[in-house]
């Protein structure tokens, strides 16, 4: 008989950002004449730079002319690609990824969410919590996550991080076969510290698992005591992949692209898992490469014209997120994150009784500030007294939030 996969099913509800915009549609319908603001998904505002929008113009040319037309391209990217991204993000910073280590895509939100293929169905997989919903999600539609029950998956492993441990995870007591990291986190905003990542990297080579790593947000970090990368730890390149996007730093979220580090050395208690040969063998069977003009697009972010125009769009971004945190400190808030990342995450103020659920503490915001935040239960049972404000707004709309904030809470 017919059978849909039927861990769909016990899914709850739908994708966060999904049932954040059914409520903010909901209520701009019925307040049409009211602007809201959304400091809720980090979607950019700042467009693609000249040296992005130049490399995008002269490769739509050569895709014009016979002579330099592409068909389809590498399923792992472009050369002038990888080579580009290993020079700039590895070796500049002293570490050792080779370009056939780096598969280029379309984003890190299918990379992260289809990586998970690659495993066992039976592999225990540890979250920290609250955690972005992808790696959560992908494993629960796998059926690795058991049932969601009391607003918790049974067999998920979850590494609470908050104010009380400084939202810096512990070691569980079961052992996970697959730890998610991400760091700069989101949503928290939080960072692991060299000797805290350290520690993650050990535990896995001791306990056989393998961490996948979210550095999404690396470009944000200022100073060289934060890691920017997993492999700046001895032994990373054993027990560690990679995630890392162009959608924050450089405007992509609506010209998609990203790359994931699969290191050819990963093993698990002294045994080789080539992790490396099961992507490439999955990405050439289900996936054709990120077009051309984007992947010229990208390596023009690695020139030097590029890195400068990156480093001042995240600087006008940081400029936004120390105003939000500063804001909402001075309104007597708890205040974490936002110092070397974009996410700025507060503990629900009380508005009755005790902290106020997150939902309750979002529909608020909503209705009296026109603001959106992201609740933070949407991203996991720790974040249920917390809520998520983004500092990817234009300047002039953070400050106008911010503004209504003051007057509405
Ligand atoms: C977020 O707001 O958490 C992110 O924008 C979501 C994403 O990158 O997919």
């Amino acid at each position: 008989m017919f059978q849909v996969n039927p861990h769909y099913a016990k899914l709850p509800g739908s994708y966060l950002f999904a049932e954040i915009g059914r409520r903010v549609r909901a209520f701009q319908a019925a307040n049409t004449d009211i602007n809201v603001i959304s400091l809720g998904i980090g979607d950019v505002s700042v467009p693609l730079t000249p040296a992005v929008i130049k490399a995008l113009h002269e490769a739509t040319d050569e895709m014009g002319t016979k002579s330099s037309f592409k068909g389809y391209g590498p399923e792992q990217g472009y050369d002038f690609l990888r080579e580009a991204i290993v020079a700039s993000d590895y070796k500049a910073r002293g570490m050792d990824i080779g370009a056939d280590e780096v598969f280029v895509s379309d984003g890190a939100k299918c990379d992260v969410g289809n990586f998970q293929e690659l495993f066992a169905d039976d592999v225990r997989i540890a979250v920290t919590d609250p955690v972005y919903p992808v790696y959560v999600d992908s494993n629960a539609m796998s059926g690795r996550t058991g049932s969601f029950v009391n607003d918790n998956w049974d067999k998920l492993i979850y590494l609470p991080c908050t104010a009380e441990n400084n939202f810096v995870p512990d070691f569980p007591k079961e052992t996970p076969d697959v730890i998610y990291l991400c760091y700069p986190n989101n949503p928290t905003g939080t960072v692991l510290n060299r000797d805290a990542l350290k520690a993650w990297v050990d535990y896995a080579r001791n306990n056989g698992a393998i961490i996948l790593y979210d550095s999404a947000y690396k470009a944000f970090i200022s100073g060289d005591d934060i890691p920017h990368s997993i492999y700046e730890i001895d032994g990373a390149r054993e027990v560690a992949v990679e995630f890392r996007s162009y959608s924050k730093t450089a405007g992509f979220t609506g010209l998609r692209c990203a790359y994931t580090v699969v290191p050819k050395d990963i093993q698990v208690k002294g045994q080789k898992v080539d992790l490396n040969a099961m992507w490439n063998r999955r990405q050439c069977t289900k996936y054709n490469g990120c077009p051309y003009i984007v992947q010229k697009a990208a390596a023009a972010v690695h020139s030097a014209e590029g890195q400068a125009e990156s480093a001042a769009i995240v600087k006008g971004y940081m400029d936004n997120a120390t105003k939000v945190r500063q804001t909402l400190k001075n309104m007597g808030m708890e205040v974490y994150g936002g110092e070397h990342a974009p996410y700025v995450w507060i503990r629900t103020p009380k508005l009755g009784n005790g902290y106020t659920p997150s939902w309750d503490f979002f529909q608020h915001v909503l209705d009296n500030a026109h603001v959106v935040c992201t609740p933070g239960a949407g991203f996991g049972p720790s974040g249920e007294t917390y809520a998520r404000f983004t500092a990817f707004a234009a300047p002039a709309n953070t400050d106008e939030a911010l503004a209504r904030l003051k007057a509405s809470l």
